[in-house]
C-alpha cells in the first residue's frame, strides 16, 4: 500500500484563480537529450475575487520540471518554494512580468503527456493537466491567456516546426538550428496548447468559409503516409461546411493544421489550430484501411474540428465541467455522421455501444455522474460517462427543444460566452432562456449516475376506447449516491395497429391532435398516458431511436417482437425489436444450456433474418445490423450474474444454428453482392461490404469446405481492407488450422511496414476465441513489432483480449486475469493513463460468479499492493475494490 495516498478534489472547492495570465510568451530550444523551455508571463491579480488582507501567493503548477531560473520583473528571484507539483512565490504588485526557465527531458517522456518524442518527432498532449511537464503555470481551464511561441530547432531534422495561430516571424541560428514564431490572437487555456517539431510532409488544401474567407488548410505527416490523408481533408472540408450550415459556426483563424503522431493515449486533441491526432484517426486508403476505420476518421476530425467553437471559442470552468465539451461535441459529430452516412444505421451503432459499455460503466465501481462531483486523477474521467453519455444527455435536449428550438439555444450559448470558460449550467440555461423551457429537473442527468430503468404496461378498456401507458421509473444505487430522485425520460413513441399502421395520437381530454408519433415527457417516479379514441387494442413502438439513454422493459411477447421487427414503420425499432428477441432467445438459451438441457432454435429468429434477407429494398447495412446477433459484453452487461461460458457457448452455438438453418438465404445473398465487387468508398458500397462480410462470417459456421475456399479467395484478392480483413477475421476464429496460419503469415509478411495495419493483425488474433488465447497472446507479446510504448499496440493486443475475448481472458485458472495486472503493473511505470484503462475489465468483478470474483479481487489487491503506483491507477483500483 502507498502510504500517502492522492487527494481528491471535489466540484463544491472550486474557486477562481488569484490571479491571470493575460500574456503568455514562449520559446522552446529543442535538442536531442532535454529541451529548454522560456516562458515570459504577463500576470495580473484577480482583482474580482474577495482577498483577505494581504496579496496572496502565486501558486504556478508544475510537474517532474528541472527549475533552470526565475525572474521578477526582469530580477532574478531566489524568494521562492519548489515542491513535487508547484512553484510559489510572493508578489508584491498587482501586475508583473514574470519569466521562468526549465529543463525537461521530451525524450524519456513515455507517459506521452506534456512535451514528448514519437519517433523522430516532437509533439505534445496538454489536455487535461500536461502543460505543468512543460512549465510551471496556472494549468487550469478558466486561465486564458494569449499565446505566442517560438520553436528553435535543428533544421536538418525539424524542418518543419508548428504551434497554434499563425506564423509571424523565422529565422536562422549558428549550428544548423532554425527558429518560428507562432502568434495566437485568442486568449486560450493551457490545455489547448500545442506544438511539433519534425520532418513532415504536407497534403494542403483550403476551404472558402460562409463569409468567403479563404482558409489555409494543411494536414502534416511522416513521408511514408503521404498518400493515405486525402479522406482526413475530405472529412475536414465536409465537417466546416456542416458546422456553418447547421450551427452557424465559421471557422476563425486563417490556417488549420491536422497533425498525426503514431505515439498518442486519445484518438485526438483539439489544440487551437493545431489538432494532434493518433494516426490511426487520419490515415485511411483502400489498400490499408477498413470501412470502420474510414467512419471513425470522418468522425474524429469532424469531432475535433467542431470543438474549435464547442471548447475553444467557449470552454470549460473547471474539469468538472469536461461533458460540457465533450457531451456536446459527441453529439455534434454523430449528428454530422448520421447526416453522412445512414442516419438509422449510425445510431444503431452508437446505441448497441453504448448499452454495451457505458451501461456497465454506470453499473460498476467507477460510475459517476456526467459532471462528477469528485476526482483524483482528471484523466481517468475521459469515460464513456461524460463523453457517450453526455451526447445523450444533449440529444434528450434537442428532443425536447426540437432542431429550431435547440439552434436558437447554441445560438444564445455561444454568443453569451465567446471567449469564456463556463459551465454545464451556462449551457443549460442558454437553452432555457432561448426557449422559455425549465429545465430544472432536467440537469438531474448531470448530478445523478447509473442507469434509469424504465418499466412500462399496458392497459385497454375497449368500453372506453382509451389506452393507457403507466411508467414506472427507478435508477439503481451507485457509488456515493444511494437515492435518487425521478429523471425527465423523453419518450419518442406511436401506437401499432394489427396492419402495422400508426394510429392518431390524442391524450384522453384534450382536443389536440399529435399527430402519429410524439414523445412523452416521463418526469414522475410513476406517471400515467392515456390516449383517446383507440378502437382496438394497439402495439406500443417505444423509445424510437433510444430516445432516452435507459433500460426500458415492456411486456413484449416473441410474437410482438416479430410483429415489431417486420412492421414498425421506424428503421430502429424494427432492428431494436429484433435486437430485443435475440436477447431473449439468447438467454434463455444459457438458462438451458446451464441446466443441462438440449438447445432448440426459436424458429421466430430464423424467420425474422430469412425475411430481411430477402429484403433488396432494406438498405443493406440495415440488414446486417439487424442479422448480427447482440455482443457477449451486452449479455454480460443485462445479466445479474454472467457465466461468461455459458453465454460463449450459446451464442456461438445460435450462430451456428442460424447459419445451418439459414444457409441457402445466406448464400445466395453472399452470391448476389459479389457481382457489385467495384471499390468506392461511398456509403452504399460500405453498406454492401457490411453485410457482405457479416454474411460471410455466418457462412464460415457451416462446416462447407466450399465456403472456406471462398473464404480465402477473398482473402487473397480482396482490392481492399475491409474485405481482406473480414476473411482473415472469419479464418482465425475457424478451426481451420492450415488457411488460418497461412493467412496470418502472408498478411504479416505483406504488411509489416504499417503500424496501423499490423495493429489490426494483433487486435484479429487477441480476439479469437479460439482455446489457447492467452498463450498466444503471450506469444505475440514478443513479436518484434510489439511495444508496450506504444499506446495502439496496447490496445490492438492487451485491451482487445481483455475486453472482447471475454471466453479466453475469464478462464477459470485466473491466468487471463494475472497476466493483464502484471501488465497493468508493467505498464503503469511508463504510461500510468493507459495502464489505468486497462483495469476496467477487472474492476468489473461484481458482475461475475463468485470463483471469478476473488482471482479478480486477488489481482487487483496484488495491483494496489505495488510500490509507487500512479495516482491514475490507484483511483481506479482502490474505487473497484472499495
Ligand atoms: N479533448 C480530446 C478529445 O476528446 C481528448 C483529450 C484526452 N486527454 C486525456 N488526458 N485523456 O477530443
Ligand atoms: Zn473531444
Amino acid at each position: 500500500m502507498r502510504t500517502e495516498q492522492p487527494k481528491t478534489i471535489y466540484l463544491k472547492d472550486y474557486q477562481q484563480p488569484d490571479y491571470w495570465i493575460d500574456e503568455t510568451q514562449l520559446t522552446f530550444e529543442l535538442f536531442e537529450d532535454h529541451a529548454l523551455v522560456h516562458s515570459r508571463l504577463s500576470i495580473r491579480l484577480n482583482d474580482a475575487k474577495p482577498q483577505a488582507q494581504a496579496q496572496p501567493p502565486l501558486v504556478l503548477d508544475g510537474q517532474l520540471l528541472e527549475l533552470v531560473s526565475v525572474e521578477l520583473d526582469d530580477q532574478p528571484l531566489s524568494n521562492y518554494q519548489v515542491d513535487d507539483d508547484s512553484l510559489t512565490l510572493q508578489p508584491q504588485t498587482a501586475s508583473f512580468a514574470l519569466a521562468i526557465t526549465t529543463r525537461i527531458e521530451p525524450q524519456n517522456n513515455t507517459a506521452l503527456e506534456g512535451l514528448y518524442k514519437s519517433g523522430g518527432m516532437f509533439c505534445t498532449q496538454c489536455e487535461a493537466e500536461g502543460f505543468r511537464k512543460i512549465t510551471y503555470y496556472l494549468d487550469r481551464p478558466d486561465v486564458m491567456s494569449r499565446f505566442t511561441t517560438t520553436v528553435v530547432a535543428d533544421r536538418g531534422s525539424y524542418p518543419v516546426l508548428l504551434s497554434n495561430g499563425n506564423p509571424i516571424a523565422s529565422g536562422e541560428h549558428d549550428g544548423g538550428r532554425h527558429w518560428i514564431s507562432w502568434e495566437d490572437p485568442f486568449p486560450k487555456p493551457a490545455y489547448l496548447f500545442a506544438l511539433v517539431a519534425g520532418d513532415l510532409c504536407l497534403l494542403q488544401d483550403s476551404f472558402t468559409t460562409m463569409t468567403g474567407r479563404e482558409i489555409d488548410l494543411r494536414i502534416y505527416v511522416e513521408p511514408e503516409n503521404r498518400e493515405q490523408c486525402d479522406h482526413a481533408m475530405d472529412s475536414l472540408k465536409r465537417s466546416m461546411r456542416w458546422d456553418e450550415e447547421v450551427y452557424g459556426r465559421e471557422y476563425d483563424l486563417d490556417i488549420f493544421m491536422i497533425v498525426a503522431v503514431n505515439d498518442f493515449n486519445m484518438g485526438a486533441m483539439e489544440n487551437k489550430g493545431l489538432n494532434i491526432f493518433n494516426s490511426s484517426c487520419v490515415l485511411a486508403q483502400q489498400d490499408t484501411a477498413t470501412d470502420m476505420a474510414f467512419q471513425r476518421v470522418e468522425a474524429v476530425v469532424a469531432h475535433e474540428y467542431f470543438h474549435n467553437w464547442s471548447g475553444n471559442r467557449v470552454t470549460c470552468r473547471d474539469w468538472f465541467q469536461l461533458s460540457l465539451k465533450e457531451g456536446f461535441t459527441v453529439f455534434r459529430d454523430s449528428e454530422f455522421s448520421a447526416d453522412m452516412n445512414s442516419r438509422t444505421v449510425k445510431r444503431i451503432e452508437d446505441v448497441t455501444f453504448l448499452r454495451a459499455n457505458q451501461f456497465a460503466e454506470d453499473a460498476g465501481p467507477m460510475a459517476h455522474p456526467v459532471r462528477p462531483d469528485s476526482f483524483i486523477e482528471i484523466s481517468n474521467f475521459y469515460t464513456l460517462t461524460v463523453y457517450e453519455k453526455g451526447a445523450e444527455v444533449v440529444r434528450m435536449l434537442h428532443t425536447l427543444l426540437g432542431a429550431e428550438g435547440f439552434r436558437k439555444g447554441t445560438d444564445l450559448y455561444f454568443e453569451r460566452h465567446d471567449g469564456q470558460a463556463v459551465t454545464c449550467d451556462d449551457f443549460i440555461k442558454a437553452l432555457e432562456d432561448a426557449n422559455g423551457a425549465d429545465f430544472s429537473q432536467f440537469k438531474r442527468w448531470y448530478s445523478q449516475a447509473g442507469t434509469p430503468r424504465l418499466d412500462v404496461a399496458s392497459h385497454y378498456d375497449a368500453a372506453r376506447r382509451e389506452y393507457r401507458l403507466s411508467f414506472r421509473q427507478h435508477c439503481p444505487a451507485t457509488p456515493g449516491q444511494s437515492e435518487k430522485r425521478p429523471q425527465v425520460i423523453p419518450v419518442r413513441m406511436a401506437l401499432l395497429d394489427s396492419a402495422g399502421q400508426e394510429l392518431p395520437l390524442q391524450m384522453a381530454g384534450e382536443q389536440q391532435s399529435l399527430g402519429n408519433e410524439t414523445v412523452l415527457s416521463v418526469t414522475e417516479a410513476e406517471q400515467e398516458f392515456v390516449f383517446a379514441n383507440i378502437d382496438q387494442e394497439p402495439l406500443p413502438s417505444l423509445l424510437r431511436g433510444f430516445s432516452a439513454p435507459v433500460k426500458l422493459s415492456y411486456p413484449y411477447s416473441r410474437d410482438d417482437r416479430v410483429f415489431l421487427a417486420k412492421h414498425d414503420p421506424d428503421g430502429f425499432n424494427r432492428w431494436e425489436a429484433a435486437q430485443g428477441l435475440a436477447v431473449d432467445v439468447l438467454q434463455g438459451l444459457v438458462e438451458i444450456h446451464r441446466a443441462g438441457r438440449p438447445l432448440h432454435l426459436d424458429q421466430r429468429l430464423a424467420d425474422i433474418y430469412r425475411t430481411v434477407l430477402a429484403d433488396t429494398a432494406l438498405d443493406a447495412a440495415m440488414v446486417a445490423e439487424i442479422i448480427r446477433l447482440p455482443s457477449e459484453a451486452y449479455l454480460v452487461e443485462l445479466a445479474d450474474t454472467a457465466h461468461v461460458d455459458a453465454i460463449h457457448f450459446a451464442r456461438e452455438w445460435l450462430r451456428a444454428e442460424l447459419a445451418r438453418s439459414l444457409k441457402s438465404e445466406l448464400q445466395q445473398r453472399f452470391d448476389s453482392l459479389q457481382v457489385s465487387a467495384h471499390y468506392s468508398a461511398d456509403a452504399d458500397a460500405m453498406a454492401m461490404r457490411s453485410l457482405k462480410n457479416t454474411l460471410l462470417g455466418y457462412l464460415m459456421l457451416t462446416d462447407d469446405q466450399a465456403v472456406v475456399q471462398q473464404c480465402v479467395r477473398q482473402f487473397v484478392e480482396a482490392d481492399n481492407m475491409t474485405d481482406r480483413q473480414a476473411a482473415l477475421v472469419a479464418l482465425v476464429n475457424s478451426p481451420f488450422e492450415q488457411p488460418r496460419q497461412a493467412a496470418l503469415e502472408h498478411f504479416a509478411e505483406r504488411w509489416a511496414a504499417y503500424p496501423l495495419v499490423m495493429d489490426q493483425w494483433f487486435s484479429i488474433q487477441a480476439g479469437s476465441t479460439q482455446p489457447g488465447g492467452l498463450e498466444r497472446v503471450e506469444a505475440l507479446m514478443q513479436h518484434p513489432l510489439f511495444t508496450l510504448r506504444n499506446p495502439n499496440k496496447v490496445r490492438a493486443l492487451i485491451g482487445a483480449f481483455a475486453n472482447q475475448n471475454l471466453v479466453n481472458f475469464h478462464r477459470a485458472d485466473g491466468a487471463g486475469y494475472r497476466f493483464l495486472a502484471d501488465r497493468i503493473i508493467e505498464l503503469d511505470r511508463l504510461n500510468p493513463q493507459i495502464a489505468a484503462r486497462l483495469v476496467t475489465p477487472l474492476s468489473r468483478w461484481r458482475k461475475f460468479a463468485s470463483d471469478r470474483q476473488q482471482l479478480m479481487q486477488q489481482e487487483l489487491a496484488r495491483i494496489l499492493a505495488t510500490e509507487k503506483l500512479s495516482p491514475d491507477v490507484y483511483e481506479v483500483v482502490s474505487k473497484s475494490l472499495a
